[in-house]
């Protein structure tokens, strides 16, 4: 079975979840878009997938027998969304998009309100894994927006990002050369504009960067 549904599955998981069922805690996920661990991917489709997909992902799950249409089988790699030729496989997008939207009038759910309560972290994510290389960028951007608003969170005070930064005190806020790393990126982005090229790799090892940020201060 895919191990892709579980990496992408990972991805929209987040602590916020906790704010709507609080029994349900993810703390134990920790994924990032380029790391995403397989195996908290696994123990996510575990808890929230298997009743309805099965252990194994064929479609039988307890719940399966209950539903209408039933739930995919994902052995026979058959896919309704899909940006790609008929008979192939989705991409990373078109997984991404399913999951978050669902599949409405029917009993799969749309991902995105239980998963990740963060519309900001959910719209990096959704432009870092768009088919437009364009997005990629604004991926970087957003995130950096992102950071630069859990700078304010904390405390930071200044005028600019850097001046932010700049007052962050290194043994308490662990993450400082990581944010300006990232910023640097961001900053290229912005003033170098079509003269700087952005693979999608090396977007999502940029956006691992915000999120293990992100994630050690429970801001997503
Ligand atoms: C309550 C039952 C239910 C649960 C829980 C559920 N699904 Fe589904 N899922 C379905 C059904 C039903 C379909 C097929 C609908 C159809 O054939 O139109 C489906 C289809 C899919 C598809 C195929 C989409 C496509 O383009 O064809 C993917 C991928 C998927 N589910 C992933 C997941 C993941 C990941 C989870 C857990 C986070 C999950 N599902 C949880 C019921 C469920």
């Amino acid at each position: 079975m895919s191990p892709r549904i579980f990496l992408i599955a990972a991805l929209l998981a987040s602590s916020a979840f906790a704010g709507d069922a609080p029994k349900m805690k993810m703390e134990s996920v920790r994924a990032t878009p380029v790391a995403a661990d397989p195996a908290a991917g696994k123990k996510l489709y575990q808890r929230w997938c298997t009743q309805c997909h099965g252990d194994e992902g064929k479609g039988d799950g307890p719940a399966a027998e209950f539903v209408y249409p039933r739930p995919r089988d994902f052995t026979l790699a058959l896919f309704k969304v899909r940006s790609t030729p008929s008979g192939q496989l989705p991409t990373d997008h078109d997984l991404f998009k399913v999951i978050s939207e669902g599949l409405p009038g029917t009993s799969m759910p749309a991902w995105n309100k239980y998963l990740s309560e963060n519309e900001r972290w959910r719209k990096v994510l959704d432009y870092l894994f768009s088919a437009n290389g364009a997005d990629w960028k604004l991926a970087v951007i957003e995130a950096d927006a992102m950071l630069e608003a859990l700078l304010d969170q904390l405390g930071f005070k200044g005028e600019t990002f850097s001046d932010k930064l700049k007052t962050a005190d290194p043994e308490k806020f662990h993450s400082l050369p990581a944010a300006w790393e990232v910023h640097a990126i961001r900053n290229r982005i912005a003033h170098e504009g079509s003269e700087f090229s952005l693979s999608q790799h090396e977007a999502k090892r940029v956006v691992a960067l915000y999120e293990s940020i992100f994630r050690q201060y429970g801001y997503i």
